[in-house]
């Protein structure tokens, strides 16, 4: 009998509280960490679990039937994660992301949607609010989600052929339902819709030309994404990258592309265009090309840590901070220090050190 490995993934605890501090400060939206970088964009990933197990992100040997996911009670309340919102809002965030997990799995997902929606940023504007699903029960949900005030949604697939599809989410999920999905988001008015591909090299990269060639002319922007070492279960390796720079050059003898300026900046995704009027794609060279010297995102857990970089090893227990009955203007300027003192920046520094390890993983804290 082999021996079953159980890693434990106690990233999870690995979070301290936040000092109380002594003197409060008022916000002033310009917040900058240590390589000056503001605080702009907000993840917060709404629950842990998934339908799906794609084998890049929840690995169906590690997140099996005996996975303990997070009980009930551990999760932020929505009042918390509204709370709490505000209170990046004042330190500049403009961008709210809702992540799992898989956040439509979320109970009452649209009551929080609806709460989230009525804050607007510094400048009174409304916030950017959407969403990053896998698709799964989008058709059904879509109509919900925009009348309770999301604006747009990102929805993941890796494949446009079911076998290769079914594959890679390793719940037998078919691409079907996907597509009706993006198509009832675009319906309700959820646009525009990105459609996220991780590519694998020797998986799923005979999909990149019927993937853009079925979004082209959609009005859907198709992003394709290297496969990360996030986490420490996906079993990453570099010969499983696909460098990103490539495409542009594959898709383009087919249907011929330009690049573009950028939407803001720090924007992760490079964007080309299709010379024939048909839409943009993007490319996200997170490995290949690291983009944190731009990095203005900070992603809060399904039960209220923070954690300053996608591959970071610790966080902050602002929970703790919650329920331990501190005021806003405690937690704000505890978030004030934090953020100063941020100097992450992993995929500039990832070595074959860093790679082992042990990282969040992306079911918890989202993409
Ligand atoms: P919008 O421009 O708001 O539509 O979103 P986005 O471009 O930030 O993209 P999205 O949130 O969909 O992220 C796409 C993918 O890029 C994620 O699934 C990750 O794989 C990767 N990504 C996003 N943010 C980061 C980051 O901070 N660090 C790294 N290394 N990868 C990231
Ligand atoms: N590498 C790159 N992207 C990943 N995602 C999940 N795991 C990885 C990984 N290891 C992406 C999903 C989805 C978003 C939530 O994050 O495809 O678009
Ligand atoms: Fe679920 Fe998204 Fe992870 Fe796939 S990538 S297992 S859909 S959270
Ligand atoms: Fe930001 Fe960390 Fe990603 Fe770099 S690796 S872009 S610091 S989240």
């Amino acid at each position: 009998m082999t021996e079953r490995v159980i890693p434990l993934l106690d990233e999870r605890v690995a979070a301290a509280r936040p000092p109380l501090p002594w003197v409060l400060e008022t916000p002033t939206g310009h917040l900058a960490d240590t390589l000056r970088r503001p605080l702009r964009d907000l993840r917060i990933s709404v629950t842990d679990r998934c339908n799906f197990r794609c084998t890049y992100c929840m690995p169906r040997e590690i997140f099996d039937k005996d996975y303990r996911f997070l009980p009930h009670g551990d999760l932020l309340s929505f009042e918390e994660i509204v709370r709490l919102a505000r209170i990046f809002i004042h330190h500049g965030v403009e961008k709210i992301r809702l992540t799992g997990g898989e956040p439509l799995l979320r109970k009452d997902i649209e009551r929080l949607i609806e709460m989230l929606a009525r804050l607007t940023t510094r400048s009174g504007a409304p916030l950017d609010l959407t969403l990053t699903t896998n698709g799964s029960i989008l058709a059904r949900k879509a109509r919900a989600l925009r009348d309770a005030g999301l604006r747009r949604v990102t929805v993941s697939l890796d494949a446009l052929d079911d076998t290769t599809f079914r594959q890679m989410n390793d719940a037998d999920f078919p691409v079907a339902d996907v597509l009706e999905g993006i198509e009832s988001a675009a319906a309700a008015g959820l646009a525009p819709i990105k459609v996220n591909m991780v590519v694998k090299r020797g998986v799923n990269d005979g999909q990149i030309l019927p993937m853009a060639r079925y979004f082209h002319g959609s009005g859907h922007v198709l992003r394709f994404i290297e496969f990360m070492d996030v986490g420490s279960s996906n079993g990453w390796r570099m010969d499983d990258v696909l460098p990103s720079a490539e495409l542009p050059r594959r898709i383009g003898e087919e249907l011929p592309l330009e690049p573009i300026e950028a939407n803001y900046h720090g924007e992760v995704a490079e964007r080309w265009r299709y010379r024939d009027g048909g839409g943009e794609i993007g490319v996200i060279s997170s490995v290949t090309q690291a983009f944190c010297g731009d990095c203005t995102r900070a992603r809060l857990s399904t039960e209220g840590k923070l954690y300053l970089c996608l591959f970071a090893q610790s966080g902050h227990d602002l929970r703790a901070l919650l329920r331990g009955a501190a005021s806003d203007a405690q937690i704000s300027t505890a978030l004030a220090h934090i953020w100063r003192r941020r100097g992450d920046r992993y995929s500039e520094i990832r070595s074959a050190h860093t790679v082992r390890l042990r990282k969040i993983e992306m079911s918890y804290i989202g993409g």
